[in-house]
């Protein structure tokens, strides 16, 4: 493991413990499950689906989804974010496989996904077109890419310190969704953007940045 992946590592480990604690994580108050059970539907085919949930923390939507009978599999790079995803889905009575590994390469073989989600994790990636590439590659025909993401840095945030190097990271503090379209339209046949700042449940809360889900189609 590279120095840069070690302290991404750690950093997200040291965060598993208190993760849930956000209201948008832990999805504890009944509306904020409701609103995003409600989002994923309509994101998601009706019948099960075969998801990749990749940089799935603590499984916070993996779990919606196993609720909703689609097969999940989450990848994390920190060992205990993907305990605690597994160890959700146990205590909840659902199946699930929770994998070790990079998102960027996640570690699923030659499988084909329905649907690859992933939520707040493109800010932290090194190479976030080579991601987006690698994750269009790994949907069958007609799949579906789910990017549920934002741009942070502009509401002022005085942000906890990332690790070390972090500000030359090309996305960092988010991306704006007229930027990720761009980066997404050349690998996809069509896309559609849904604003989500104005979703108060979702989040806990009001915020004042951006944020969004980017849907596209292979
Ligand atoms: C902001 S959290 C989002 C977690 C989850 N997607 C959610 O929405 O609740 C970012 C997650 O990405 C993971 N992560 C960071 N870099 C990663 C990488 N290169 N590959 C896989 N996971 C990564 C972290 O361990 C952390 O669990």
């Amino acid at each position: 493991m590279s120095d840069p992946t070690r302290a991404i590592t750690e950093y997200w480990d040291a965060a598993a413990p208190a993760f849930d604690d956000e209201p948008d994580h832990g999805l504890r108050q009944e509306h904020t499950r409701a609103a995003w059970s409600r989002l994923l539907r309509s994101w998601l085919p009706e019948g099960p689906a075969d998801v990749l949930d990749v940089g799935c923390g603590t499984a916070s939507l993996s779990l919606l989804l196993a609720e909703a009978g689609h097969r999940v599999t989450g990848v994390d790079l920190a060992p205990r974010m993907a305990e605690r995803a597994q160890g959700k889905l146990a205590a909840a009575g659902l199946a699930g496989r929770f994998l070790v590994g990079d998102a960027a390469d996640p570690p699923t073989g030659q499988q084909r996904y329905d649907v690859l989600l992933c939520r707040h994790l493109l800010w932290t990636l090194p190479d976030p077109g080579a991601a987006l590439r690698a994750w269009v590659a790994r949907l069958g025909p007609g799949g579906r890419l789910v990017l549920v993401e934002g741009r942070w840095r502009e509401a002022g945030d005085s942000s906890v310190p990332y690790v070390a190097g972090a500000e030359s990271l090309p996305w960092y503090g988010g991306i704006t969704a007229e930027d990720l379209a761009a980066a997404v339209r050349p690998l996809v046949s069509g896309l559609s953007i849904e604003p989500l700042s104005g979703e108060a449940e979702l989040w806990g809360g009001p915020v004042a940045d951006e944020r969004y889900a980017l849907i596209a189609r292979t």
